[in-house]
């Protein structure tokens, strides 16, 4: 008998080598080769299973605008786009242990209640394990279907029998194809079950889900080797000791990006929050020095939140610039323009920015917000409380505008905020009338002098 042929795989990027290498010369990544058994080669070759339709005309293809499975939990179908969309196949990345089984466990749960006939594979559980999860959130509907299993081909042949309409993988990194000997988890593999479950939904019309969790060691392979595989990757966020979750659309074919939905975890599974912008001004002090609420656009609505800002003397040589949901970099890029061209000195001062809600925010329009808060701290100055701020900040310190200044401010009178501040160019963008006093800078010394 020959002997079995093995290969070397990157487990960064998925590179091929004969023999064990120290440094892989297509990533550069020290040390991640690992020994894999080699592809047969025989199993698919040649074999023709989905022959392609004939190219079609654009004005004659049909779309049914019906067509998305709405799932009834509108925070979860509007991060989607509006809805899932069959055939597509969604990655929902995160730590493990955020709520990634609990969410997508009552997602199908609600559309089995529909009637669609719904599948929940599991490779981490077994059966009685899910359905334990699954009475903490009352999901018993008829259509909902259990499943534990990690052979990828073994799951599919159970699809025939079913014929589900979605379809849940719980997690990739416990699932392994057998045409590839590498052990689950490994790039090759979730690589490799992905693009046929790819293949699988798009023949099949069948919207599939797949929970992958985010790992910090290279050992097994994330979700983000897999974002470029898949219709729509969505991140599940939020801090473990926080009660609000955070589900981020960061790729989309059939919707906005950065599009989130908000959801809290109950002792009975996840529940929608309908209006985060109050629950994440709920805990406001009461007229603190650094801090201010700004408005931003997550995807496709304003959000309010609380920035919050502590500037105190260092101790150290090179002061420290610590933020919690805003990049450092830009928030170090911020405190040098107040330097500069404020007159504001931050030489010998450790920054600490921290965005209230466990939230991420990566927009420019936190710039005007970030500077007053860091001068009000500073000068222990607080700023009035009914007070909504954003606008981008340049390097010469000019304020610029933003996109939807008009969306953002009516979102603010919408939740009792009487006071804005913004870019002096947006004011003239604005066409109705808003409900507050609304006032524009052009430069941060102008911020300064309104602020303080
Ligand atoms: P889980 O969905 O298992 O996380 P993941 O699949 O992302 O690893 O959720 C685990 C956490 O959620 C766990 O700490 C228990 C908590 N939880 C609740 O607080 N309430 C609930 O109703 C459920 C089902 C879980
Ligand atoms: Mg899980």
């Amino acid at each position: 008998m020959a002997k079995e042929r093995t290969i070397f795989v990157c487990q960064n990027c998925g590179y091929k080598a004969p023999k064990w290498l120290g440094r892989c010369p297509d990533c550069g990544m020290w040390n991640s080769f690992v020994e894999e058994r080699a592809e047969t080669g025989q199993q698919d070759k040649g074999r023709r299973r989905h022959p392609l339709d004939r190219p079609q005309r654009i004005d004659t293809v049909a779309i049914d605008r019906e067509a998305r499975h709405k799932t009834g939990m509108s925070e979860f179908d509007r991060t989607l786009g509006g809805g899932i969309v069959p055939g597509s196949l969604v990655l929902v990345g995160g730590d493990p242990g955020i709520g990634k089984s609990t969410l997508i466990l009552q997602i199908v749960h609600r559309l089995a209640q529909q009637g669609l006939r719904t599948l929940y594979v599991s490779g981490e559980e077994s059966v009685q394990q899910i359905k334990m999860r699954a009475q903490r959130i009352s999901a018993d509907s008829s259509e909902l279907y259990l499943l534990s299993g990690t052979c990828l081909e073994d799951i599919i042949e159970r699809l025939d029998e079913l014929t589900p309409r979605v379809i849940v993988i719980d997690s990739i990194q416990a699932i392994y194809t057998e045409s590839l000997g590498s052990a689950p988890g490994s790039i090759g593999q979730v690589r490799e079950v992905t693009s046929k479950l790819m293949s699988l939904a798009k023949s099949s019309g069948r919207a599939i889900f797949l929970i992958g969790h985010v790992t910090k060691d290279g050992a097994i392979a994330g979700p983000k080797v897999l974002e470029h595989l898949v219709d729509t990757v969505l991140y599940f966020e939020g801090d473990g000791s926080h009660m609000y979750r955070i589900l981020r659309a960061v790729k989309n074919r059939y919707g906005p990006t950065n599009e989130i939905g908000v959801f809290e975890m109950m002792d009975n599974g996840l529940e929608e929050v309908g209006n985060p912008s109050k629950v994440f001004l709920e805990e406001r002090s009461t007229d603190v020095s650094g801090s201010i609420v700004i408005s931003c656009i997550g995807g496709s609505r304003p959000l309010l939140v609380e920035i919050q800002a502590l500037v105190c003397t260092s101790s150290l040589a090179i002061p420290r610039r610590t933020t919690i949901g805003v990049d450092p970099n830009r928030v170090s890029l911020l405190a040098a323009v107040l330097t500069k061209r404020g007159g504001v000195n931050l030489s010998d001062k450790d920054i600490f920015i921290n965005v209230a809600g466990g939230i991420k925010i990566d927009e420019p329009a936190i710039d005007l917000g970030v500077i007053s808060i860091i001068a009000s701290s500073l000068l222990n100055k607080p700023i009035a409380r009914n007070t909504v701020a954003f606008g981008e900040v340049g390097l010469s310190g000019e304020v610029r505008g933003v996109s939807q200044t008009e969306l953002r401010l009516k979102e603010a009178v919408k939740l009792g905020f009487s006071r804005s501040l913004i870019s002096k160019k947006s004011i003239k963008t604005l066409k109705g009338k808003i409900d507050m006093e609304v006032i524009g800078v052009s430069s941060i010394q102008e911020l300064l002098e309104v602020l303080l």
